[in-house]
């Protein structure tokens, strides 16, 4: 039962890399958290060991945000068990590397579905509500990777171009409204998705690697400060003001190489 004291993080992707990180970094500042991805036992696994750490409650929902009705379906699930969504981490996302010509149709349609419509509707679900109470938080993971058209790997980027898009408008159109939003852009991390990209059989540079609990520990801080966007490594922050200023054709052919060097 949510009580005015308590808050509640709802956070998809949590059964593994920056999502488990970042529900972790909300519970040890005594948000009780609700997580959600397919893979139940990783998520009870977690929720187990974040109760146990910090003595908050936590709630597991499944849900397959590849299908259009997960968002509605997993907060009416929520709603049923008198959870409020306080903080809302839109963390869920995958990507494949490899030419987008001769891929595959419906994991591409997942993608966009998973990285930015789930996303765009969860939000959407949230946010009445949280403009309402003068009160929310929301923090979205996007990526480095959506600063640059990045070739071979075309929709991800352009799912991760639209979450900061989206994010950042959202950050401008609620500044008066109590509610913040805050787009997470980390660099290569060291999770699942790098190895079922195929990008752990290349040549990466392991040094190249953020480790997701301090990339997730920068964007909940990040989101905390109010910050709009957090870029967690200094390397990255560079490479992102390059972005800004080189001629756009340039910008696409050092996302091309930089990809390709850890694809
Ligand atoms: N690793 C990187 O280099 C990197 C860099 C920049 C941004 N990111 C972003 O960071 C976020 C987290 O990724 P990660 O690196 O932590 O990889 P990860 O360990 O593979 O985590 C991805 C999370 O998304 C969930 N997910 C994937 N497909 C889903 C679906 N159809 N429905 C519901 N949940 C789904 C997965 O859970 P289940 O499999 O249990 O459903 C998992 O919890 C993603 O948005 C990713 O794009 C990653």
């Amino acid at each position: 039962m949510t009580t005015t004291e308590s808050r509640t993080a709802l956070v998809t992707g949590a059964s593994s890399g920056i999502g488990e990180k970042l529900a972790a970094e909300f519970a040890a500042d005594g948000y009780d958290v609700a997580l959600t991805a397919r893979r139940r036992d990783r998520l009870e696994a977690h929720a187990d060991r974040l109760e146990a750490e910090y003595g908050v409650e936590t709630h597991v929902v499944t849900a397959d945000l590849a299908e259009p009705d997960a968002p509605a379906e997993l907060l009416a699930e929520l709603r049923d068990r008198d959870v409020q969504v306080d903080a809302l981490v839109n963390n869920a996302g995958f990507s494949t590397y490899g030419p987008f010509a001769g891929s595959d149709r419906a994991t591409a349609q997942d993608m966009i579905q998973v990285n930015l419509a789930s996303l765009t509707d969860l939000t959407h679900r949230v946010l009445d509500g949280m403009v309402e109470r003068g009160h929310g938080e929301i923090l979205n993971t996007a990526s480095m990777a959506g600063m640059a058209p990045t070739p071979n790997t075309a929709v991800y980027a352009a799912t991760k171009s639209y979450v900061l898009s989206f994010s950042e408008a959202l950050a401008h159109e609620l500044e008066d409204d109590g509610v913040t939003v805050t787009a997470l852009c980390p660099g290569p991390v060291d999770t699942e998705l790098i190895a079922k990209e195929g990008m752990a059989d290349s040549d990466i540079d392991n040094s190249d690697l953020n480790d997701p609990e301090s990339v997730a520990r920068a964007g909940y801080q990040g989101l905390k400060d109010g910050d709009r966007v957090v870029v967690p490594s200094r390397r990255m922050q560079a490479l992102a003001q390059l972005k800004r200023v080189l001629p756009r054709k340039r910008v696409v052919s050092l996302a091309a190489n930089q990809y390709e060097q850890y694809g």
